[in-house]
């Protein structure tokens, strides 16, 4: 048996991330200086194959089953210009749809974002109603549509599977059949399951355009170059400056940024050391998913842009349990204030916005990354080698 077949699931991570502390053993520190064009985040016809080739079909996270509520619900929401609907059956069934009504295509139902009861789905145009279940349940006068095949007039289903508690699809509804989940996450499967990712729940979401290129929002996610200093007012002080060690797995990035001193953790057996608390970890799961572990929740962040310059951001906080005391939901409040308010939007999102007029503006021809900022030279590589 090798010793990664006995060792606790992240010990081999910490003690990369042991050795980084000490005395910076990390390879990355052998690495040459590389540069990134502007034009992957401002140019549009680049834009227009990352939709095609990207975001129309790969697996996409589109945040938790609990955001539809109980069972016997829907919500709406536009990914990525996609108009999508989810709903979850009375028989608790997660589905996913295109929001288009097969009569002449209005939007079945308008409001994003937002999960409701519905016993089925009407169309506001003229009244064709739909189960949850995507069949096609009546429509008025229907002796006006003599050649209509109700069974074939359905929802267009998009393919979607649910794992770890979180539903994923992909948009284009030609693509094949529900995806493969454990497969496409590989290694990143088993850290959702070992962290129990799954028997979390959602506690609040936050959606939100913003003006930048997705892929800034990304590389901001995978540096710890600027966590000391962007993040001073708010969490930086709970970090080392720039101590992080990284896996590329497959597609994804798993990251393991330091937080407690090597002290600390050494003073422990390696199946005590939490990659929550002893560290921060963050999974960066392609194409457009971060998901970031803080000591006692979970951040899943999905980017869905709509242009070169626009980014729909949607961050869902999930909590180990649902709060049960007025005190435990103050906590919950305080903690999604901090980070989705003030670290995330008011932190991250504001600099890449900044970031994304600065470009536009011409001054730079090139973004210049350190041996510090490895892991966008890795997720821009995975990404030029799914385009081409
Ligand atoms: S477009 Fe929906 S009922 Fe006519
Ligand atoms: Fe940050």
């Amino acid at each position: 048996m090798t010793r990664n077949e006995t060792a606790p699931h992240w010990q081999d991570l910490f003690e990369r991330l042991l050795g980084e502390l000490e005395h910076r053993s990390n390879p990355d520190w052998q690495a040459d200086q590389a540069s990134l064009d502007p034009a992957l985040y401002c140019d549009s016809g680049h834009f227009a194959r990352e939709r095609e080739r990207l975001f129309r079909r790969q697996p996409l996270c589109l945040g938790p089953v609990d955001q539809l509520g109980d069972p016997g619900s829907a919500m709406a929401r536009e990914f990525c210009g996609v108009p999508v609907l989810m709903t979850r059956t009375r028989e608790d069934r997660v589905k996913v749809f295109l929001n288009v009504c097969r009569h002449r295509g209005a939007r079945l139902v308008g409001e994003d974002g937002v999960a409701c009861p519905q016993q089925s789905l009407v169309c506001p145009y003229h009244g064709w109603t739909y189960r949850l279940d995507g069949t096609l349940a009546g429509l008025p006068h229907a002796e006006a549509f003599p050649a209509l095949d109700k069974q074939a007039s359905g929802l267009r289903e998009l393919p979607s599977s649910v794992r770890h508690g979180l539903i994923w699809a992909v948009l284009d509804p030609e693509s094949g059949p529900a995806p493969d989940i454990a497969a496409f996450l590989g290694g990143i499967d088993r850290d959702l399951e070992s962290i129990g990712l799954g028997s979390h729940r959602l506690y609040r979401q936050h959606a939100v355009k913003r003006a930048t290129n997705w892929k800034l929002v990304v590389d901001a996610f995978l540096e710890v170059y600027h966590v000391t200093r962007l993040h001073a007012g708010t969490i930086g002080r709970f970090f080392h400056d720039a101590v992080a060690v990284s896996d590329q797995v497959g597609p994804h990035q798993r990251v393991l940024v330091g937080r407690e001193s090597s002290a600390a953790i050494r003073a422990l057996p390696p199946e005590r050391w939490s990659p929550q608390v002893h560290g921060t970890l963050t999974h960066y799961v392609f194409p457009n998913s971060v998901f970031v572990y803080h000591p006692d929740y979970v951040s899943h962040m999905g980017l869905f842009p709509t242009s070169a310059d626009e980014t729909l951001f949607v961050h869902s906080m999930l909590i180990p349990e649902a709060p049960s005391t007025d005190k435990a939901e103050a906590h919950w409040a305080r903690s999604f204030e901090l980070i989705d308010g003030g670290v995330f939007n008011g932190e991250d999102l504001a600099v890449c916005e900044q970031i994304q007029r600065g470009l536009a503006s011409g001054a730079n021809d090139r973004l210049i990354l350190g041996r510090l900022e490895q892991n966008l030279r890795r997720f821009h590589h995975t990404l030029d080698v799914a385009l081409s």
